[in-house]
């Protein structure tokens, strides 16, 4: 019988963080908020990949990339269950899920066009907040409405 390869293994990275865990259906969206479609570094994506936890995940490494904690937190606000992985000299030095900040500022777009933020290109304030089912929602500091996660366009 003809022996199958059944796995290919993604190559490892020398230097830079691995996005992994992000859920599937938000894996473009993440390329997306980091810029990442037009970055000249080396990028490994993956989607729809199947995942123990998860059923099904995403999978980003990004070589000689460092976030800074306004990325995080962005990549916190689509994809809460993310793990960031820092690699370097081939090695994990660093591992830990992404975490929500209390407050987002300047970010994301208040989806209330009425909202002054819209108005007069004052930066966003908004307090992370969770309703009662658990949902995530952003409550901005000027005009006082709560946005759901759906609705958060980032700047
Ligand atoms: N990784 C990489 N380059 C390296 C080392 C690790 O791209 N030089 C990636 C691996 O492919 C993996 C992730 O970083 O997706 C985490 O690495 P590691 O902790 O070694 O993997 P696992 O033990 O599989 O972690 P887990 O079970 O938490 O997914
Ligand atoms: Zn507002």
């Amino acid at each position: 019988m003809e022996n199958k390869r059944t796995e290919l293994k993604v190559s490892a990275i020398r230097n830079g963080t691995v996005i992994d865990h992000i859920p599937a259906g938000n894996a473009f969206q993440v390329v997306k908020l980091l810029n990442l479609d037009e970055s000249s570094r080396q990028i490994y994506f993956g989607t729809n990949l199947d995942s123990k936890k998860f059923g099904k995940k995403g999978i980003i490494k990004i070589s000689n990339k460092f976030f800074e904690l306004e990325e995080i937190s962005k990549i916190a606000l689509v994809a809460p269950s993310a793990t960031l992985i820092e690699i370097r000299d081939y090695e994990v030095t660093k591992k830990g899920k992404v975490h929500l900040p209390e407050t987002v500022e300047k970010i994301v777009k208040c989806f209330n066009p009425k909202c002054v933020t819209n108005i007069q290109h004052i930066p966003t304030k908004f307090k992370v907040i969770e309703d009662h089912k658990g949902n995530m929602k952003l409550f901005c500091k000027y005009c006082e409405k709560t946005m759901a996660k759906e609705n958060i366009e980032f700047n």
